[in-house]
């Protein structure tokens, strides 16, 4: 069998060698571009290209299309594999004489955060379950690695759900990998997925991402820098004035398992003056693995989200509510 994933070498060589931001929103574009083409070329009846997003309790999985056009979020995609690689390299470290075991929840159709670093792993020193729960990303993905040549590194492809999937108990996770969210941890089921997975971790087992800390603060939403796939990440314009930033939680392996995630914020006061900042708003910032980072607008999941108006409040104080049961969302008490 060739081992077609030699073909990523050049471009996942330069991907982790990028320094600047320039560099990794080039490099990304070359990825997407290649995995566009051995999709397009590969995967019969663009399996790839469904449309149909699937809703559980805890949030939305992604169709196949939408999970692709996560490629096309430089910064994120970029930041996940230099990260995926140095937890990688860090297991290896950490469990010497062990296969390490990586648990990929949400890999869409084309596992993008483990597909480019096959080149540079053996398969007798790591074995990779991949888990989706849309049947088009399974099916494709599975014909890609094949295509690849590079089924020697995969225990499994699970069409199932991550916020129940259990791995098996004789192979301890030494990693797990999970970008299953949306911007201020609406919508997508990344919380759920976390809840379920990390505690099936090894102990000394490593979490990507590491930590997402959720921020609240007041601000102009319509004039903020805002990310989407159409636009350049280098070009979000200038940072606005914001007010009252204040960390509300952070989501780690240390995460409680069940039941499903809640979380009511302290009194916030509403801002005697706010027409320069007169939106609630929620963001998180993703520490992927140790110096990989997404701050604040940029990248998809990154971006702010506007809970609403201060305008229309009618009390001074307030706090947040959010739950990740049935679809996660945020709502505003006032007090
Ligand atoms: C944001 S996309 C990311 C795709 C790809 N991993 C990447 O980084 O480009 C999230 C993926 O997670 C999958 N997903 C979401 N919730 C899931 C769940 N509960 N169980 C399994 N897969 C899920 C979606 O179907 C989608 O393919």
């Amino acid at each position: 069998m060739t081992a077609n994933y030699h073909l990523f070498k050049s471009l996942v060589t330069s991907l982790l060698e990028t320094k600047t931001k320039e560099e990794e929103v080039v490099v990304a574009q070359s990825l997407s571009v290649l995995y566009e083409k051995l999709l397009s070329t590969h995967i019969p009846n663009k399996a790839y290209a469904n449309t149909q997003n699937t809703h559980i309790d805890g949030g939305i999985a992604l169709s196949s299309q939408d999970a692709l056009n996560c490629l096309k979020d430089p910064l994120r995609t970029v930041r996940f594999i230099k990260g995926t690689y140095q937890a990688i390299q860090k297991a290896m470290e950490q469990f010497p004489q062990e296969k390490i075991e990586l648990l990929y929840a949400g890999c869409g159709p084309a596992a993008p955060i483990i597909t480019p670093l096959l080149c540079l792993l053996q398969p007798k020193k790591i074995s990779i379950t991949l888990i989706d729960i849309n049947p088009t990303s399974i099916t494709s993905v599975k014909k890609l690695i094949q295509v690849l040549g590079a089924q020697d590194f995969f225990r499994n492809y699970e069409l199932t759900d991550a916020t129940l999937y259990q791995h098996p108990k004789e192979f301890p996770l030494h990693i797990i990998v999970s970008e299953t969210m949306d911007k201020g941890f609406s919508k997508e089921p990344q919380i759920r997925i976390t809840q379920n997975l990390a505690p099936q971790l090894h102990k000394k087992g490593l979490l990507i991402p590491e930590s997402i800390d959720l921020y609240a603060e007041h601000i102009f939403y319509s004039k903020e820098p805002y990310f989407d796939i159409y636009k350049n990440v280098l070009e979000l314009g200038e940072k606005t004035p914001v007010k009252d930033t204040q960390r509300l939680f952070s989501i780690t392996k240390g995460i409680y398992p069940s039941p499903e995630f809640t979380y009511l914020s302290p009194i916030i006061e509403v801002p005697q003056n706010f027409t320069e900042t007169p939106d609630i708003s929620v963001f998180a910032e993703v520490s992927i693995f140790e110096n990989q980072k997404l701050l604040k607008s940029e990248s998809l999941i990154s971006n702010p989200y506007c809970i609403t108006s201060l305008y229309n409040l009618t009390s001074k104080t307030y706090q947040l509510k959010y739950t990740t049961k049935g679809i996660p969302n945020w709502e505003v008490i006032e007090v």
